[in-house]
């Protein structure tokens, strides 16, 4: 090569960063915009989505269906990376995203089970706002891209799961109101008129029945989940189709497994079927990486790559990350396995989420979000939000004699102990970026105590040997509150990687035992995890008086859990999943997914809803200091259910476990009511007595009639939930509204919605509150016209 040659190479090279950096196309200055409609940002979306396809070759396509999408500099379209994640924060777990000398981290929220658990849908929505601002900051700054992988929305069947710290728990609604609220937060752009405008652009992912990474040999790449109509229907499918419906998300991700033999990736049913044109998405659906390359190369499924490729995109794939829809499309279509105008439509769906985002419009510093800058990321509100998020998720699970909170009078020396107890990246969880800053558990309570012992007992969370839990119990000895960290981290859960047993790993319990017999004064245990962990034995030791769940608490966790155990914060969190007991892990495989109980296999069903044993602490458990008193102000306690067609409605009698229909219910169909104005509002009373401010999480649970007799019948469900904050001697109001179709049907084992008439209840607390119990009932009417 010339030395000029290679000048000018260098030259080019530099004098084109400032513009590969800014990622748009439709650039007026490198392209005559005005002889190209795809530019022209008054026609509608998919007529400038057509025009684009229509000018590109097969080849050219092919390119861009894959994550790392190869520009195409004839038309003035930049290479565009559509993988970026944000599942709590902005991420570099993606290649779309990166951090620099000018925005050097962003704002790190907890872990997603963590902030689920403050039961504030509004400070989700919230979340999702600030991480769409730092995006947007970002890009503008050509560090991030606009699509962004996130949120997880599968359900936490099974704790072991080591991807249970990114979902919102275990309970379909709850799952289901996050994702609607995150993804909304994320995409909204509030601007009169903004023509379906994306902020940026969410995913929910990993559609469906995606919950096994790694458990005892299998792998989510062969994992074939064999899923009931009714779990299907009732469990994994609601989060997704709320993120579709109500939250309007842009794009879905199928996932690595199968479900009943199919790969979901290749499942038309699920994906144009159910997806696409039975809840309606208008956005792309996007492989998980190298999905398609599974279905060839790990399973078999296919005889050949071009097969994988076709198959995907006939079922209902758009976009692939990885590279086989780059590789071996062209073949695909050149031999006959699928026609180009199904390669042409995935374009479409694609780029119209590109030009909702405003990619296609010219110069993003025009755009509403160019004016957002390095400053608008790790904002002091930012800060404050993801700080906020912990203390509102925290869970006080035990407080003995009130022993919490501590006063800083009192505590002159306080030892803080554990594997967890310095921790900084573990507070993060994964799918995590660079955070602002951290606030370790130790540095968090250096700020309220001026003598503070530092030991961690362990080497690391694993804790495979002993020799330091001796140093451990010296400093317990010698001061007057010990706090102990102990718990997890993605050495022990992990994406790739599930549990195999519940207990503290290693020689955890050990340093727990050993330290609390020698602590002079009280000791309070933090446990720092996603999943549950049985901490039955702690419960027993008399020195123990106190227990917090904090999850994974993002950036700022340490201060949070200070301010929560020296009473600067009332707890208020509540656990959004249930914590079973070690011996769990022997009565069902993680591997069966089953949510109900199965009395012929002795399986004792999941979760909350179906679980038949008694668990160490349950679903929506969380104490506060103070005392929260509830009474109901209003409620309807007769709903009358009309047709909504001309025929009566076809009530047939529900089948009752041995077979015999129930006397006084019957079983309507869900699709047959009309279910629009069907509103159940209920008023519910929240007196604060105690001496603290603070929040109170109002869970609302419906029982069935006769759910004992119905099968497959939730014994309860969560049906609404709402927050207050109530000032200490104050009462609020909180309240739910509700659709009775939505809340009170029961899905049969054919997978149908059903409303049972009789008697119903609800019961408004938690199972360790004083529960208030409204008795109502559904009968069916005639017509609307009736009324
Ligand atoms: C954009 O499209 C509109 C509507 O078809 C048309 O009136 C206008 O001339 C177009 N603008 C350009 C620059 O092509
Ligand atoms: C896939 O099929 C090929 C050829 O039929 C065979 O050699 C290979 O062992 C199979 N792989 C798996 C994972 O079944
Ligand atoms: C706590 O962790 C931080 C960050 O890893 C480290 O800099 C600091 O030295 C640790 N503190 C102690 C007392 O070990
Ligand atoms: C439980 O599993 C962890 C790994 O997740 C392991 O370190 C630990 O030794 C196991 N404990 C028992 C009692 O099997
Ligand atoms: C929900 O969270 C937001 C953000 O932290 C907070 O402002 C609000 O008070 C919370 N709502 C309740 C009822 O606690």
């Amino acid at each position: 090569m010339s030395t000029l040659l290679h000048f000018l190479l260098v030259f080019l090279t530099f004098s084109l960063v400032p513009y590969t950096s800014h990622q748009y196309a439709c650039n007026k200055h490198e392209i005559d915009v005005s002889t190209l409609s795809f530019c022209n940002k008054t026609l509608p979306y998919p007529v400038r989505a057509k025009d684009l396809v229509s000018r590109l070759t097969l080849s050219e396509k092919a390119q861009q269906l894959v994550n790392s999408a190869r520009g195409i500099p004839r038309l003035g379209i930049p290479d565009y990376e559509w993988w970026s994640e944000a599942l709590h924060g902005v991420s570099n777990t993606g290649p779309g995203v990166r951090f620099n000398e000018i925005i050097p981290g962003a704002t790190s929220f907890p872990a997603v089970i963590l902030s689920a658990a403050s039961f504030n849908a509004s400070l989700w929505y919230m979340m999702g706002q600030v991480v769409s601002t730092e995006a947007r900051a970002m890009y503008n700054e050509g560090l991030s891209g606009l699509t962004f992988w996130s949120p997880n929305v599968n359900v936490y069947r099974d704790p072991r799961w080591g991807r249970g710290q990114e979902t919102p728990g275990e309970d379909p609604l709850v799952v289901s109101k996050y994702a609607v609220n995150y993804v909304r937060g994320l995409q909204e752009v509030d601007i009169h008129g903004n023509r379906n405008m994306l902020k940026v652009s969410s995913c929910c992912k990993h559609y469906t029945a995606y919950d096994v990474d790694n458990w005892k040999g299998v792998d989510r790449f062969h994992f074939d989940a064999k899923v009931s109509k009714q779990d299907l229907e009732d469990t994994y499918q609601p989060p997704f189709r709320s993120c579709v419906e109500k939250g309007h998300v842009s794009s879905v991700m199928c996932s690595y497994n199968r479900v009943n033999g199919i790969p979901t990736c290749a499942d038309a049913n699920l994906l144009k079927g159910t997806v696409r044109e039975q809840w309606g998405l208008d956005g792309y659906v996007v492989t998980d990486c190298d999905s398609i390359q599974v279905l060839y190369e790990s399973i078999n499924y296919t005889a050949t790559p071009e097969d994988a490729v076709a198959l995907a995109l006939k079922a209902g794939v758009n976009m692939n990350c990885g590279d086989y829809l780059r590789k071996y499309t062209v073949r695909a279509v050149n031999q006959r396995k699928v026609s180009e105008s199904v390669v042409d439509q995935a374009l479409i769906y694609n780029y119209v989420v590109l030009m909702r985002l405003g990619f296609f419009d010219g110069n993003p510093k025009k755009h509403p979000f160019g004016k957002l800058r390095p400053s608008d990321v790790c904002t002091e509100d930012h800060k404050k939000l993801a700080l906020d998020a912990a203390k509102q998720g925290i869970v006080l699970l035990e407080n003995k004699g009130s022993t919490l909170p501590l006063s800083s009078k009192y505590v002159k020396k306080l030892a803080v102990i554990g594997p967890n107890a310095n921790a900084t990246k573990t507070m993060l969880s994964n799918y995590a970026g660079v955070p602002c800053r951290y606030t370790s558990p130790l540095h968090g309570f250096q700020k309220h105590v001026k003598r503070v012992f530092y030991q961690p007992g362990c080497q690391n969370v694993k804790c495979v040997d002993k020799q330091h839990i001796e140093a451990a119990a010296r400093v317990a000895a010698i001061a007057d509150v010990v706090v102990l960290v102990v718990g997890l981290d993605q050495s022990i859960e992990a994406e790739g990687l599930d549990r195999v047993n519940l207990t503290l790993p290693g020689y955890q319990k050990m340093l727990v035992e050993k330290v609390t017999s020698s602590a002079k004064g009280k000791v309070i245990l933090v446990i720092m995890s996603a999943g549950p962990v049985d901490v039955s034995f702690a419960t027993k030791l008399r020195k123990i008086r106190a227990i917090l769940w904090v999850g994974y608490p993002g950036q700022d966790g340490g201060e949070a859990i200070a301010q929560v155990v020296f009473g600067h914060h009332n707890p208020s969190g509540r656990t959004p999943v249930t914590w079973y007991r070690k011996e769990y892990v022997d009565q069902i495989p993680m591997t069966d997914m089953n949510m109900r109980e199965d009395k012929s296999r002795r399986l004792p069903g999941r979760t909350y809803r179906f679980y038949t044993g008694k668990p160490l602490y349950e679903f929506g458990h969380g104490l506060s200091y103070s005392t929260f008193i509830k009474f109901l102000i209003h409620a309807p306690s007769k709903v009358t259910i009309c047709r909504s067609t001309e025929q009566n409605l076809n009530q047939i009698p529900f089948l009752t476990t041995d077979n015999q229909a129930a006397d006084d219910s019957m079983a309507v169909d869900v699709s047959e009511v009309n279910c629009k104005k069907l509103e159940f509002v209920v008023a519910i009373g929240v007196k604060n007595e105690g001496k603290m401010d603070g929040g109170h999480v109002v869970l609302m649970f419906w029982k069935p009639p006769m759910w004992n007799e119905i099968e497959g019948a939730p014994k309860i469900q969560l049906v609404g939930f709402e927050r207050v904050e109530v000032k200490a001697r104050n009462t609020e109001l909180a309240v739910v509204k509700l659709n009775v179709c939505e809340a009170f049907s029961l899905v049969d084992e054919q997978g149908d919605r059903k409303l049972v008439t009789g008697r119903h209840e609800l019961l408004i607390g938690s199972p360790t509150e004083n529960r208030v119990i409204h008795k109502f009932t559904i009968h069916a009417g005639g017509t609307m016209e009736d009324h």
